[in-house]
């Protein structure tokens, strides 16, 4: 039995397939009748332990795409509020035949520990700071349909880095395609302890002349304590994408932030759409890229090594 708990659980290939898949649903996507056979009799979970708008609507809709059914939990309308543990949940879907699960969890290793179990393919939809695969891949993804390659270019991720499931998932991805990744941001919000092909850099203004994608992450109120931050008004001085640097921002660059977005934070509202903007395709991909991940967790086959090109 395969999981998707870390992009590490994924090779090159593994990812060439995802994308080659995805690719073959983003023409089912264009279709009258949006919907293909492929998982039909098979039942995805949705354990949201935190709330999601992206992850949990995107894997909805991607399983119902495939003709998989869908259940959905949360703390508030579960026995998790009578203080059930996540695992005796787990273990009472799985005795219902669920044939797999996607996991957002507040705390770092909480899919890890699902999948341990291997009562059934586990995703990790997003683990505290830990990772946030399907977002990396989704991302990779976009930004190699618009740029074509990703070698040799120079992505920069702008922000709340330390706290970040969709920087630690998206950095190992980008490194992997061939990019060159600059990690920018305060001291106090990049982590202290970083492979050696990461930049760092405490200045966007200096990087943004040299990027090829700005990629903004979002500031994780709920994460932070009130030391990583002195106050939002100097964050956005020195890290937004406002509407003055979009002035002064190169025609080719390609702006990206994972949702939801604190507009005036680290966007100003009109960076959004701005033409060189491609957050709503990221949007869109991970519906895509969602219904490759599931079709290979769910296939008879089970897993993604052991699928045939
Ligand atoms: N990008 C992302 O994970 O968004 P949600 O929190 O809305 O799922």
């Amino acid at each position: 039995m395969k999981h998707l708990v870390s992009i590490l659980d994924l090779n090159n290939k593994d990812v060439n397939k995802i994308f080659s898949i995805a690719k073959h649903f983003e023409e089912v996507l264009e279709r009258r009748v949006k919907k293909v056979p492929a998982l039909i009799g098979k039942t995805l979970a949705l354990l949201f332990i935190e709330p999601s708008t992206r992850t949990k609507t995107s894997f909805e809709l991607a399983a119902r795409r495939l003709s998989c059914d869908t259940i959905s939990l949360s703390v508030s309308t579960s026995s998790l509020k009578k203080g059930e543990t996540l695992e005796d949940t787990a273990r009472t879907l799985s005795s219902m035949k669920v044939d797999c699960a996607v996991v957002r969890h507040p705390h770092e290793g909480a899919a890890k520990k699902l999948a341990s179990l291997n009562l059934f393919p586990v995703i990790n939809g997003g683990d505290g700071k830990g990772e946030h695969p399907t977002q990396a891949l989704l991302d990779a993804y976009t930004a190699l349909k618009k740029l074509k390659s990703l070698n040799g270019k120079k992505v920069s991720i702008i922000g709340d880095v330390l706290h970040s499931r969709v920087a630690r998932s998206g950095i190992e991805l980008w490194h992997r395609l061939g990019a060159k990744v600059t990690l920018v941001g305060p001291p106090t919000l990049l982590p202290r302890h970083l492979p050696e092909y990461v930049d760092v850099s405490y200045r966007l203004d200096e990087v943004m002349k040299n990027s090829d994608i700005l990629y903004f992450l979002r500031i994780q109120r709920e994460r932070l304590g009130g030391e990583c931050l002195a106050g939002i008004e100097d964050y956005r001085d020195l890290y937004a994408l406002t509407k003055d640097r979009l002035k002064n921002l190169r025609r080719d660059v390609v702006i990206m932030h994972p949702g939801p977005v604190n507009r005036g934070i680290e966007l100003d509202p009109e960076v959004i759409y701005d033409e060189r903007s491609i957050i709503e395709e990221q949007v869109f991909e991970g519906l895509s890229i969602r219904m490759a991940v599931l079709t290979l967790l769910l296939s008879e086959k089970g897993g993604f090594h052991e699928i045939p090109a």
